[in-house]
């Protein structure tokens, strides 16, 4: 972040914080206190934070709400002994809990979001921060306004290969960066869209909260398919750029510190499998970013063989983050973080290749919500990448390169 802006950005946070006195105020937390948690949208991401959960000393899943009844069963299986709520402000009226992870479809968040907060409770929200700009400038707000931990569920933040990256920037090793490039590839059988759920035949307009998983948009009818393939539908979702060109964005801005684009261009579309489905599976962004950088990320679900990455390319050196792409000699995938420098700039320079530990992401907000520190994946970013994605989305749909300001005037319709 700009200084300016980052200083701007500490005196709103600082007024935010008096401001939050109108909230309730919650317990402070012990070093041995159990943390009493709630999850509103236990479905496959919800699941899957709850067997970290599982695994994490000092937590305790006492709360659930969803729409859908099928999800308790499935929760129960990891963490049984929560009381289920079809309605998410009844979970969040209860005063016996510390922090609630939100992990409902895209369109739900911002209203997940403020709720919770408004209720006085931590919160882990998952990524994408938010559906569109305005959600993003409301959360943003609701979290300066309130003293809650709030930890967005970009776990990248948490990693060792972050944590190495985020070093040697600082380090000073990688230079001048003009260009950072990044990509990120699937496959699935022919006639087999990536993302495609089968509908389980309990999920009926009888057994499904149809109208609050609508959360304002048209009703035009209880659609089982739409309710389970939801990132399918702009209505719903931001497609691949929502789902997964945000992890790897937020780890760029956040290793060198960016501002928000000044412009976004996104070409792409519908190729791999025309199933009905509404967001690209093909996708090409670039993204300018003030003082002289472009980022561009490109994705496919029609090829996986380079998995996915980021490099980092400095006038220093390299910054290189791969994963589960095949290795061109051996065959076999893994993981690699290595920084390689530019011999023409650092002739005495050498390669040196990540070590650093990470720490669960769950792990951190909890150890958050105990000390009050500042997460490792803080609103502020959440709103930055949300930012970055919608301004690629809205490139997208409107054919045409949109800046940042044009982007920040748009409002969005269902
Ligand atoms: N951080 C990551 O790596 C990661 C990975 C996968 C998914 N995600 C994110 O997690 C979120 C959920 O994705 P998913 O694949 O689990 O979706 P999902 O459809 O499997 O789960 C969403 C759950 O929310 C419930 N729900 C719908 N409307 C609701 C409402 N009004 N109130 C309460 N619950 C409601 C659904 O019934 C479902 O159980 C998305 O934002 C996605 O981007 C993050």
């Amino acid at each position: 972040m700009a200084k300016n802006s980052r200083r701007e950005f500490l005196q709103k946070a600082a007024a935010g914080t008096a401001a939050f006195l109108a909230y309730p105020s919650a317990k402070v937390l012990g070093a041995n206190d159990r943390i009493r948690l709630g999850i509103i949208g236990p479905g496959s991401r919800g699941q899957e934070l709850l067997k970290q959960l599982k695994g994490l000393p000092g937590a305790e899943l006492v709360a659930a709400a969803d729409v859908y009844p099928s999800r308790f069963d499935e929760a129960r299986r990891i963490l049984p002994g929560f009381q289920s709520y079809d309605d998410h402000r009844r979970l969040l009226d209860r005063k016996d809990l510390d922090g609630v992870i939100v992990a409902s479809p895209l369109h739900l968040h911002a209203r997940h979001f403020v709720d919770t907060l408004a209720a006085g409770k931590d919160l882990y929200a998952e990524k994408t921060m938010t559906w569109s700009i305005p959600e993003a400038e409301q959360c943003l707000d609701a979290a300066r306004k309130s003293d809650r931990i709030v930890q967005i569920g970009l776990q990248h933040e948490s990693s060792g290969h972050f944590r190495d990256a985020r070093q040697w920037v600082k380090d000073g090793l990688v230079g001048k960066v003009t260009q950072v490039d990044s990509w990120m590839g699937r496959n699935t059988p022919h006639g087999q869209g990536q993302w495609v759920r089968p509908v389980p035949a309990d999920c009926t307009a009888q057994r499904v909260g149809w109208k609050a998983f609508l959360n304002g948009r048209p009703d035009a009818g209880f659609d089982g398919y739409k309710f389970i393939n939801w990132r399918l539908y702009w209505m719903f979702s931001g497609g691949n750029i929502t789902e997964n060109m945000i992890h790897q964005m937020a780890w760029i801005m956040s290793v060198l510190d960016l501002p928000l684009p000044s412009a976004a261009y996104m070409s792409g579309g519908v190729f791999s499998e025309k199933d009905g489905r509404e967001v690209p599976d093909t996708i090409a962004v670039t993204l300018d970013f003030p003082h002289d950088l472009v980022v561009t990320w490109q994705s496919t679900f029609s090829n996986s063989r380079f998995g996915l990455g980021q490099r980092i390319l400095g006038s220093d050196g390299t910054i290189e983050y791969v994963a589960g792409a095949n290795d061109m000699v051996s065959g076999e995938s893994g993981e690699v973080t290595r920084y390689d420098p530019e011999e023409v700039n650092r002739p005495k320079g050498t390669a040196i290749k990540g070590t650093a530990a990470g720490e669960n992401h769950l792990a951190n907000w909890m150890a958050c919500m105990r000390s009050r520190k500042t997460p490792n994946a803080p609103v502020e970013l959440g709103y930055r990448s949300a930012v970055a994605a919608h301004m690629a989305n809205l490139s997208y749909r409107q054919k045409r390169r949109v800046t940042l300001e044009e982007a920040k005037a748009y409002k969005p319709e269902y």
